[in-house]
């Protein structure tokens, strides 16, 4: 009988500790995390250096934790899979030395994930059958990309952000409209209460010619609404600011990526990273891949945002075929990777 492989995957990149053993890429056995939300909600975004220093505090205990959990030890494990970028550089220096520590003390093999092919991985943990092919639709706080997924490890970038990412655009929209940290939950929630009527960019109306995303110009039409309500001393609707800037930034991926679906003939579409737990960009992939019979996969809210699980689970997948395999006496951390 074929030995399970049990992985241990560590995440750091941006202001969640996360330590996770998954067996066989599939398999959540545990998943500890330790989120720096409250701190951060203070200064109205991640600060790195605050960032860096929790991680270093929690590392050690939300790492017992995930071997409690999981109920093995550190023998149990056949390689440590660890995410080395992108993100804060000071915040993966500690994940990564911690995992280099561990390697080095073991001899267990060592892994380098991209965080992004852990974002995509989550839907691997989630759909026990889901195997590419598929369209990914990546959408996170770093990116904003289309992907043809050939293989667990081989990818084809499709199209991608020019300018800000989608994520971001969410989070400043909440910052400009007072909403609290992090924003894109915020805005969501706001847009719930509100009415799309107001037309930010003639977004809708364009050709797609290309798969490329811009959301600055998006955002610049936000800021300067407010702004100039402001000064002429209108009260703006936050609910209505947040329905109609939501609808035009989910309809700006849900259009290409239903475009792309024809072009290079898909029928699956997987979502990937944060911004794939907006309700109401599920909706409407949803509605719009019905009506070309496409299927569309998203993690669970739980593992939309960052956790080691989803790291152990593309590292498994990584170290099964042999790629990434890092030395843990070199393996430093990178502040951004591409997404080939
Ligand atoms: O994928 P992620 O961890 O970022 C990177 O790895 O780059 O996702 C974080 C982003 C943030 O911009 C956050 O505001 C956004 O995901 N996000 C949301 C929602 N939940 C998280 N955006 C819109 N609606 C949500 N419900
Ligand atoms: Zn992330």
């Amino acid at each position: 009988m074929k030995k399970d492989i049990l992985i241990l995957g560590i995440e750091s990149s941006c202001d969640e500790t996360s330590v996770a053993v998954v067996k066989n890429g599939r398999e959540v056995l545990s998943c500890a995390t330790s989120t720096q939300i409250d701190i951060h909600k203070l200064y109205g975004g991640v600060v790195p250096e605050i960032a860096s220093r929790n991680h270093v505090m929690n590392i050690d205990g939300v790492y017992k934790k995930a071997l409690e959990d999981a109920k093995v030890t550190l023998d149990d494990i056949d390689a440590i899979a660890v995410t080395y970028g992108a993100g804060l550089l000071g915040a993966l220096i500690v994940g990564v030395n911690f995992a280099k520590a561990l390697a080095f003390a073991t001899g267990k093999p060592l892994v380098a994930v991209n965080h992004i092919e852990g974002h995509i991985a989550a839907n691997y943990i989630a759909h026990k059958n889901l195997k590419p092919p598929f369209l990914c639709l990546i959408v996170s706080g770093g990116h904003t990309a289309l992907v043809s997924m050939q293989s667990y490890t081989k990818r084809k970038l499709i199209g991608t952000t020019t300018d800000d990412a989608i994520g971001e655009a969410f989070d400043k929209v909440a910052r400009e409209c007072g909403l609290e940290y992090p924003g894109g939950p915020n805005v969501q929630k706001q847009a719930e209460q509100g009415s799309p009527k107001i037309k930010f960019t003639n977004m809708d109306k364009e050709k797609i010619t290309d798969f490329n995303f811009s959301y600055s110009g998006l955002k610049t039409a936000v800021i300067n609404y407010i702004h100039n309500s402001s000064q002429r001393g209108e009260e703006i609707s936050v609910p209505d600011v947040c329905a109609s800037f939501q609808s035009e930034a989910v309809n700006q991926i849900v259009s290409k990526t239903m475009v792309a679906l024809k072009k290079f003939d898909y029928k699956k579409v997987v979502l990937a990273g944060g911004v794939s737990a907006n309700l109401f960009l599920r909706k409407t992939m949803d509605e719009e891949a019905k009506k070309v019979g496409a299927e569309i996969y998203y993690p669970p809210i739980n593992l939309c945002t960052d956790n080691a699980a989803m790291i152990a689970s593309a590292g498994y997948f990584n170290f099964i075929e042999g790629r990434g395999i890092a030395d843990p006496k070199t393996l430093v951390p990178v502040s951004s990777i591409s997404l080939e």
